[in-house]
């Protein structure tokens, strides 16, 4: 099979234009995602210690705190710049493509992929990666999944007004009729944005058990974004406004309709 290459689009843009370390610590949604990512893995997951691969970790954000939990975590990824800031998060770190991992069949407890199935494209390549998470996961083991939602760029560029926009209006349209945002267009790289049910299918359709798909910052976490927007002002995590989008995504959880309002989605699945 053709070795994989990363388009070079999404090694610049994590490399020159956004700062990927400062994500879910910047802004009141993106500290929405990492708590909440945080209590459904935790749910999951195998007692510490085990074996955590994390495939497209970033500059890693979640194997930081796998690390303090007791975890013994590997982090691969394409983007140069990721790797080296990970290997100061407590983990082992090195240069990878989550369609060709080197790791060896059945050497990890948990394969997280928290990032590549958005900047697939490609069902096949998106099929070869969750492929690659199964080989290299343990029997009975776990694979948690991210993706983005099909409808978050609808509610995040209300949020922000950009939907006012001609060209963001016409970008948002075509995302939710395709769940495709084509490469060239400008504010992030082109990706692939799921339906909960679709990502279910292509965890399904890679093997995977017990799949269950969940809404990750729930379904108000657009109203974070819109206040700091407008407000110019930060939420903390303890003003009333993120703990009541908290308890909102965490009341939500049982209701499949209300996956179509979060940014993100968690899939998780067993081998
Ligand atoms: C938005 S970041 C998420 C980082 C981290 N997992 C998190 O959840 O905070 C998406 C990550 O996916 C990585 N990525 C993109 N294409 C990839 C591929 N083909 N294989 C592995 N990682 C990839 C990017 O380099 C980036 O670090």
């Amino acid at each position: 099979m053709a070795i994989p290459q990363v388009d070079p689009e999404i090694i610049d843009f994590y490399t020159e234009t956004f700062d990927e370390a400062t994500r879910l610590t910047s802004t009141a949604d993106g500290m929405l995602e990492m708590v909440r990512t945080q209590e459904l893995l935790r749910r999951h997951l195998p007692d510490a210690p085990a074996d955590v691969l994390d495939v497209g970790g970033g500059p890693g954000a979640h194997a930081r705190w796998l690390a303090a939990d007791g975890y013994r975590v590997h982090l691969v990824d394409p983007v140069a710049k990721h790797v080296a800031q990970a290997a100061e998060a407590g983990c082992t770190a090195e240069a990878g493509d989550a369609r060709e991992l080197r790791a060896g069949d059945a050497s990890y407890d948990v394969t997280l992929l928290l990032g590549p199935l958005y900047h697939l494209l490609e069902r096949a390549d998106r099929d070869r990666a969750l492929s690659e998470a199964r080989r290299v996961t343990r029997p009975g083991g776990l694979i948690a999944a991210a993706a983005i939602s099909r409808y978050a760029s609808l509610f995040e560029h209300t949020a922000t007004t950009w939907l006012d926009r001609g060209s963001v209006r016409d970008a948002v349209t075509d995302i939710l009729a395709t769940g495709v945002h084509e490469p060239g267009r400008k504010g992030f790289t082109a990706a692939y944005f799921h339906t909960g049910p679709g990502l279910a299918d292509e965890m399904r359709a890679a093997g995977l058990r017990d799949v269950r798909v969940f809404a990750i910052e729930g379904p108000t976490w657009s109203l974070l974004k819109a206040t700091e927007q407008h407000t110019g002002a930060p939420l903390g995590s303890d003003s009333p406004l993120f703990r009541a989008a908290l308890a909102a995504a965490r009341s939500a959880e049982p209701y499949p309709d209300l996956l179509a309002a979060a940014s993100h989605l968690l899939a998780v699945g067993h081998v």
